[in-house]
């Protein structure tokens, strides 16, 4: 890490902080106060993951970096502002409920910030959060939310838990599932697999339970299947909740139990997933089912798991076990 670097980071704690101090000790922040209060974080989440408030305000960081004396033409190399029309610098988070986002190393690189909306402030063509901007500090194809947090438990357990959102990461925190990360909004990258798959022997995906939830499974499942031999299995969060909803509907407990208990295997999401695209009484969406899912038995590497899935596929489309086990052993030909 160079002086640079150092600066940079030194900027970003420094936001960090006074991002923190206006959620926590001004009026300014109050209403985003009660509002994470009301979701489920309270003081103590806060105070640990640092969370804070942007004001509505446009110049409010750079007022605090300049009143910090801190070096003027680093600032816009930090993403933290934007350019205006007239070459100003704005800051590029405002009424916003601020995420620090940490590196391996768990220091502060980047912000996602939360849109606020309150009354006087309903400003729809906002996007719902907002990420900092890739920079030298901040690598996007790297970062992982929670990771630097996540690494002991996650080293401990053997086991890592993806979800799709922040306030999945923390309400999973909360509920005592630490090992638990996020990408950044993004599908995952080659990068965050080798990171994870380093400390982990299992993944199990726990994205939002509604249609591009399952379908971001889906993709994660062949990013995952790719690139790594990791032991994988997936967790559907029902009635289309994601798992902060969850917890906040069911309670903490209920939501460990469907941790513990609610693993799916890879094959079985993809047989409910290759389904629900399909009109299961027609017969030539069945024939393109069987052979779909006979593609994704070629990735089963339990023979156990295949054996169980032939004879399920067998007896559900009366096809002889005997004709799916050439079909597959062809297709594995073809592979090579
Ligand atoms: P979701 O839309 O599921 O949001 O996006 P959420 O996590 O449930 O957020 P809450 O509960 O309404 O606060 C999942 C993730 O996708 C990224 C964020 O990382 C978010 O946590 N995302 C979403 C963005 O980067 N930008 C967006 O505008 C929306
Ligand atoms: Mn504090
Ligand atoms: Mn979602
Ligand atoms: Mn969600
Ligand atoms: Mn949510």
């Amino acid at each position: 890490v160079n002086s640079k670097q150092q600066q940079l980071i030194q900027m970003h704690e420094k936001a960090a902080e006074v991002y923190h101090h206006m959620l926590v000790n001004t009026a300014a922040g109050e209403a985003a106060l009660d509002y994470l209060h009301k979701r489920g974080l309270d003081d103590q989440l806060i105070e640990e993951f640092n969370i804070g408030f942007a004001p509505n305000q446009r110049d409010f960081l750079s007022r605090v970096f300049q009143n910090e004396s801190l070096n003027t033409e680093a600032f816009p190399e930090t993403g933290l502002f934007v350019e205006r029309e007239n070459g100003d610098l704005a800051d590029r988070f405002y009424q916003r409920i601020m995420f620090p986002i940490r590196n391996y190393q768990g220091k502060t690189v980047g912000f996602s910030g939360r849109f606020f909306a309150t009354e006087d402030f309903a400003d729809k063509e906002q996007p719902k959060y907002l990420n900092s901007p890739e920079t030298t500090l901040f690598n996007k194809r790297e970062i992982l939310f929670n990771f630097d947090k996540a690494r002991s438990s996650i080293r401990k357990n053997g086991t890592v838990y993806l979800f799709e959102g922040f306030m999945d990461v923390l309400a999973a925190y909360r509920s005592g599932a630490t090992n638990g990360i996020a990408s950044m909004g993004t599908s995952l990258t080659n990068e965050q697999i080798a990171a994870v798959t380093r400390l982990a022997q299992e993944l199990v995906l726990c994205y939002d339970g509604d249609e591009a939830g399952v379908a971001a499974t889906d993709r994660a499942i062949g990013h995952l299947q790719e690139s790594s031999h990791i032991d994988l299995s997936v967790i559907s969060v029902p009635e289309k909740l994601d798992p902060d909803e969850y917890v906040k509907k069911y309670g903490q407990e209920a939501f460990m139990k469907l941790l513990e208990h609610g693993k799916e295997t890879v094959f079985s999401f993809k047989m409910r997933y290759r389904r629900m695209n399909k009109n299961m009484s027609n017969e030539k969406e069945q024939v393109d089912y069987v052979q779909e899912l006979l593609h994704d038995l070629l990735n089963v590497d339990s023979l156990i798991e295949q054996d169980r899935y032939l004879t399920q596929l067998s007896t559900e489309f009366q096809i002889s076990r005997e004709t799916l086990q050439q079909q597959l052993r062809d297709l594995r030909q073809q592979q090579r």
